[in-house]
Order: C-alpha cells, then sequence, then structure tokens
C-alpha cells in the first residue's frame, strides 16, 4: 500500500474512533496538575518551517545551564542510529552524563553517531527492540557496565508498515517494537532508576510517543491482530503503540510516583509522554514522494534539532523536575483536545488519559513479555495523572 495511501487511511479511520472507543468500558479522568505556562509558547506561535525561531535541544540545555552539570547522571536512550534519538544523544552528551545508547544495527549507528562516542563514557548498545530476548541481553550488558541510572528515553519506533508485519515473539510489529519491547526494558531497569532517585534529581522516564496516538486507545480485545488479521491498518496501529507509550508514562507514576504533584520520597520514578513535533526522519520509510513533498513544505515542520527539544527538556529540564504524567508538545504540555480537532493542532485526545485501560495494559504486557512484577507502591497513592 502506497503511503498516501496509508496517510488517508488514517485520517479517516481517525474519524471512526467513536465507533472504536465505544467498544470499551466508560473510563475516568481525574484531575490533572497543570504546569506553569512555558517560556517557549511564544516562539511555538508562528512556525515558519525548520530552523525557524522555536527552540532546539541544545538551546534548552544553554538556557537550562546544564553544560556540563550532569556528570554525576547516567541516561538510557533507546533507537539512536536515526533521527531525533542521535540529536537527543548528541545534545545530552554535552551535559557530562554517562549515556547509554541502543541500536538494532550497530554498524549503522557508530558512524551516525560519529564523534558523540566516548570510550567509558558514552557507550553504544545493541538492542534489537523485536526481539524480547535481545531486549533482555542489552538490558544484563548495561548491568555490567554501570549500577545506577537516572533517566530512560525511550525513544526509538518504527511507523505504519502497510501490511502486517510480526516480531520475533510474534507480536504486531509497531505494538511490539513502539511499546512492549520498551516496557520490558523499563521493567529490567526499574530498580536503577528506584535506586538511583534523590533528592533534587528524581529518576525520569521519557516515553517518546506522536500526535498518532489521536488514532487508537489500545485494543485490548486483540493488541496483535490476532484474532481478525484483515483488520490490520497501519494507522490504527501505530495509534495505538503511541497511546501505549502515553499510557506507559501515566502508570509507571501511578506505580512509582509519589502522588499529588510534590516531591514525594527516595525512590520515585517520575514520567511523562513526549510528541516530538513533525520532522523529516527515518521514520517517514513507508512515505510516498507525494506524502513527503507535502510534509516537506509544511511551515509546521522542526528540524531535527528543534524535534529533539521536547524530549530533553523532559528528561533534565529543572522545571519539570517533580512533574509527571504528562503529555508534552512544544516544550510545554499540551491541552485536551475537543471533539472536532484537526492534525495541525497541538493536544491529546481524551483517551490518552484512562486509568483503567491504563492499569489493563499494564497488567497484559507483563503478561505479553513475561514479567512477573509487583507494585512498590499503592496505585491509588497517585492523583496526578490519568
Ligand atoms: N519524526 C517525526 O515526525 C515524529 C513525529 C512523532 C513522533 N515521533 C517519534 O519519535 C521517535 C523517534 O523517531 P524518528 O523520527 O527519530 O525516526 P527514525 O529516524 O526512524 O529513528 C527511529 C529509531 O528507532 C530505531 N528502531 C526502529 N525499529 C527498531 C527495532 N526493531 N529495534 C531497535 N531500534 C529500532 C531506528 O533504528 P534503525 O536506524 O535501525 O531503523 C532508529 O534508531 C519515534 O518513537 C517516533 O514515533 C517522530
Amino acid at each position: 500500500m502506497a503511503a498516501s495511501r496509508s496517510l488517508q487511511l488514517l485520517t479517516h479511520l481517525s474519524s471512526q474512533i467513536p465507533s472504536i472507543k465505544s467498544k470499551f468500558p466508560s473510563r475516568r479522568f481525574l484531575t490533572r496538575t497543570t504546569m506553569a505556562p512555558s517560556k517557549y509558547s511564544a516562539a511555538h506561535q508562528n512556525p515558519q518551517g525548520p530552523g525557524d525561531a522555536r527552540p532546539t535541544a541544545p538551546q534548552i540545555i544553554k538556557d537550562e545551564g546544564l553544560t556540563g552539570k550532569l556528570t554525576a547522571k547516567t541516561i538510557l536512550i533507546t533507537g539512536c542510529s536515526s533521527g531525533i534519538g542521535i540529536e537527543t544523544a548528541r545534545t545530552l552528551s554535552s551535559t557530562g552524563a554517562t549515556l547509554f545508547l541502543t541500536a538494532r544495527n550497530l554498524p549503522k549507528a557508530r558512524p551516525a553517531l560519529g564523534d558523540i562516542l566516548e570510550e567509558g563514557r558514552i557507550e553504544l548498545l545493541e538492542m534489537d527492540q523485536s526481539s524480547l530476548s535481545s531486549v533482555r541481553r542489552a538490558a544484563a550488558e548495561l548491568k555490567t557496565h554501570c549500577q545506577k541510572l537516572n533517566v530512560l528515553i525511550c525513544n526509538a519506533g518504527i511507523m505504519c508498515p502497510p501490511t502486517l508485519e510480526r516480531t520475533d515473539d510474534g507480536f504486531e510489529s509497531q505494538f511490539g517494537v513502539n511499546h512492549l519491547s520498551h516496557f520490558l526494558l523499563f521493567n529490567l531497569v526499574k530498580d536503577m532508576l528506584l535506586a538511583s532517585s534523590a533528592e533534587g534529581f528524581r529518576s525520569r522516564v521519557v516515553m517518546v510517543s506522536s500526535s498518532g496516538h489521536r488514532n487508537s486507545p489500545p485494543l485490548h480485545a486483540d493488541y496483535n491482530f490476532v484474532t481478525l488479521p484483515e483488520n490490520y491498518s497501519p494507522g490504527i496501529a501505530y495509534g495505538q503503540s503511541k497511546t501505549a507509550n502515553v499510557w506507559m508514562a501515566n502508570h509507571i507514576t501511578r506505580l512509582y510516583g509519589s502522588g499529588n504533584g510534590r516531591v514525594g520520597n527516595e525512590g520515585d520514578i517520575f514520567a511523562n509522554s513526549v510528541m516530538p513535533g513533525g520532522i523529516m526522519t527515518g521514520l517517514q520509510a513507508h512515505f510516498d514522494e507525494e506524502t513527503e513533498k507535502g510534509m516537506r513544505g509544511a511551515k509546521g515542520l522542526k528540524s531535527v534539532e528543534q524535534g529533539a527539544a521536547t524530549t530533553v527538556l523532559a528528561a533534565v529540564g529543572r522545571e519539570w523536575e517533580g512533574f509527571w504524567g504528562k503529555y508534552l508538545e512544544d516544550c510545554q504540555e499540551a491541552p485536551l483536545l475537543g471533539e472536532k480537532w484537526t492534525w495541525d493542532g497541538l493536544g491529546y485526545v481524551k483517551h490518552a488519559f484512562d486509568r483503567e485501560g491504563e492499569e489493563r495494559l499494564w497488567r497484559d504486557s507483563l503478561e505479553l513479555v513475561g514479567v512477573t512484577s509487583s507494585p512498590t507502591r499503592d496505585p491509588s497513592s497517585s492523583q496526578n495523572c490519568g
């Protein structure tokens, strides 16, 4: 299927979301603590295309005064052989932090990262996220290098393979790569995050989601299109995986955060989700020429440096200390969209926050990746998200 067709389908199917949602039980939305307006809001008002006035990731580090200031921190970033992941790594390297960067294809990643790599401080780990055993191997390798982890950035992703593809473990590829592999990774490293969390810098998880989440909530009845493979839709599958990213951030906070928007006890993990914007990267591999041309001409398009800015802010921005369960876009908390949203509007749709759905996805994901995990906190203690 041509990519323009998948995009049309994606847009078309988004109009069917109400009927998809109606298959699910009603959900409760809790009040969310809202952040103060961002100092970056104005710069995003009138986009003029890549390289315009919108902040870049290096600008965030400069504004935060963090150049060379995070030498005691360790950060793990997935998907560092292309696009936003490379720029996120490059920018965070300037903080002096120790970085572990994952890639499925090391011969591709090494030259792509170039002089970012630095033996003993910025290391590459092999991790193919279409294989749970590869994720387990990478987590085990990480633990041979270090015991601490302050930030996990779940960035790797694929978008809209035109036909139903499966991971090594039999999952639909987008659900498997974008969600389940990150879910397993988090569970394998969460003890490191918990142990490293301390007053002044609580451990953080950043889930790189997308406005594509608007296409679908996770399909509890058949995440992997096993029962009805003919129902596979590239846009719906991407949408469920990207909502799963948001839900995972929300539920991490519920299980491991401290509650009520306050910085809590030692051991907290604060998680947020991010929509980086529209950026020309390897992600558009399935676009046809016409669709790609249309995207290139859009004023809302960002450069890769601008595309990594919100991720970097969520990962190390001081103003984000103690906030969690937020969906961020354009370096600020994004608003809830009304029923009649358009693709160029900023924000998230209602199903992005759904406590019941989040809990169910968490339970199902534990089972799918074969992890038994007991929460360290009472889930009812966190009222801040979802
Ligand atoms: N670009 C945008 O407009 C946009 C918009 C919204 C959200 N996002 C999100 O931003 C994130 C980064 O995307 P990007 O735009 O930087 O795309 P990208 O250039 O294609 O980078 C994606 C990264 O994920 C890796 N990856 C894909 N499949 C993998 C697998 N099976 N195992 C391990 N790594 C795998 C890729 O590795 P290879 O290099 O080996 O392919 C690459 O390093 C994604 O989560 C995406 O959904 C991007």
